[in-house]
């Protein structure tokens, strides 16, 4: 064994620059391209934000009516991915789903292989009009549903929604789920983002670069925990038991799925902004059986062991008030982050350096099969 410091999970390891996005967890802050994060969630269009992490820049008005125009002519989904959903088992789980999807949109692009930026910035934008199809159908398909056509006349937010339920929305679940798709659309080197420059700085398609995000964001450490928080409030049930829930899970060592951070130890910056949201949630659903739940969870895990909720905490009641399926929670958070990803697998490839870091050997020391007769010859 060496005395070579390892560090577990890269915690606290810088490993490059990145202009995309700034955590700052000694001020809890969170800037997209400088911006606050809580000044873009109370001001813009997702649509806004997704061009801002794309291009460095709040567009101007035609720069967003350009993009919007597009992101609303590419929505459909295509024929040979509905296909393939419907080939795919009813109990699958939809991360699955959308991995196979958007896997098949890769194979079926002319252009997958040309990584130039303008190339990979069509691609980016593409996928970003074309998740929400993919989200909305497949939680469609499990409840016997047919395929709701998208509509024009909606923005990004109002169309998802209706896409998934065939009803518009009204302004405030859309307004909320707005700001739940910017909180949701950036954040650092995170797992998946750090997995998608992996892949991108071997110089493979941005298509595998999502695919790998995708199946890094699903675990329940990093984007299925917004999935898990809904689990554990299912298992709860009410505001009443959770001192005898948590009694029982902190001994068995269990995590409590939306609490804890890697980066963020004093709260999580986006945690107000979607609480925000989320209370606007339980006032237009009448939803407060579900509020005393989340307060009582919450007051009582940060009083003993003084860990903090993260945006998943709040997201995840949000989208069970909205409507959508449990299962469905983080492949919306792949919709939005798409957004990051995507700004990060360009700025890899602007300077890309592949990432091949070293490891510490601590197997058997060399030894040898006893029959194995050297050949003198080859030596
Ligand atoms: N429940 C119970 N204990 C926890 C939790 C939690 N949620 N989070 C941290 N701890 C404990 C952990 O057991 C450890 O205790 P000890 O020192 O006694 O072994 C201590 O706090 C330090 O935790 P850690 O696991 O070393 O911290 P980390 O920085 O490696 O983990 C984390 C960060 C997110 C993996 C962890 O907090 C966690 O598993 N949280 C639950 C899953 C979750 O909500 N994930 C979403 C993360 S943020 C948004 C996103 O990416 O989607």
């Amino acid at each position: 064994m060496t005395d070579i410091e390892i560090k577990k999970g890269l915690a606290g390891v810088t490993v490059d620059y990145t202009a995309v996005s700034k955590v700052n967890p000694e001020t809890n802050s969170l800037l997209y391209r400088g911006y606050p994060v809580q000044e873009l969630a109370a001001t813009q269009p997702f649509e806004a934000v997704a061009y801002l992490l794309w291009y460095g820049e709040l567009p101007t008005e035609d720069e967003l009516a350009a993009l919007v125009a597009e992101e609303r002519a590419n929505r459909t989904l295509d024929d040979n991915v509905r296909q393939a959903i419907d080939l795919i088992p009813l109990d699958a789980h939809p991360m699955d789903v959308i991995r196979t999807a958007v896997s098949l949109v890769g194979a079926s692009d002319p252009a997958a292989y040309d990584n130039s930026r303008e190339s990979d910035l069509v691609k980016s934008r593409r996928l970003f009009a074309k998740l929400p199809a993919m989200v909305a159908y497949d939680q469609r398909r499990r409840h016997g549903l047919g395929i709701v056509d998208p509509r024009d006349d909606l923005d990004y937010a109002q169309n998802f929604l209706w896409m998934t339920f065939g009803d518009v929305p009204d302004p405030v679940v859309a307004c909320a789920f707005n700001v739940s798709m910017i909180l949701y659309a950036e954040h650092s080197f995170n797992a998946s983002t750090f997995t998608a420059r992996v892949i991108t700085s071997t110089m493979a398609d941005l298509y595998s670069a999502v695919v790998g995000a995708i199946g890094a964001l699903k675990g329940p450490l990093h984007g299925g925990a917004n999935e898990a928080v809904m689990h554990i409030f299912d298992e709860i049930g009410t505001a009443s038991n959770v001192g005898p829930w948590l009694d029982t899970a902190l001994a068995e060592k269990r995590k409590i799925m939306g609490f804890g951070h890697r980066v963020y130890k004093r709260g999580d910056s986006r945690v107000p902004t979607m609480k925000v949201a989320l209370d606007t949630l339980v006032e237009h659903y009448g939803a407060r059986d579900l509020a005393a739940l989340y307060d009582s969870l919450e007051s009582e895990f940060v009083s003993r062991k003084g860990i903090y909720p993260n945006l998943d905490y709040p997201s995840g009641p949000s989208y069970n008030l909205m409507g959508f399926d449990t299962l469905t929670f983080t492949p919306i958070f792949v919709a939005a982050r798409i957004t990051g990803w995507t700004a990060h697998i360009v700025e890899q490839a602007a300077s890309n350096a592949l990432i091949r870091p070293l490891s510490a050997y601590n197997g058997p020391e060399e030894r040898h099969i006893n029959s194995y007769v050297p050949d003198t010859a080859a030596i």
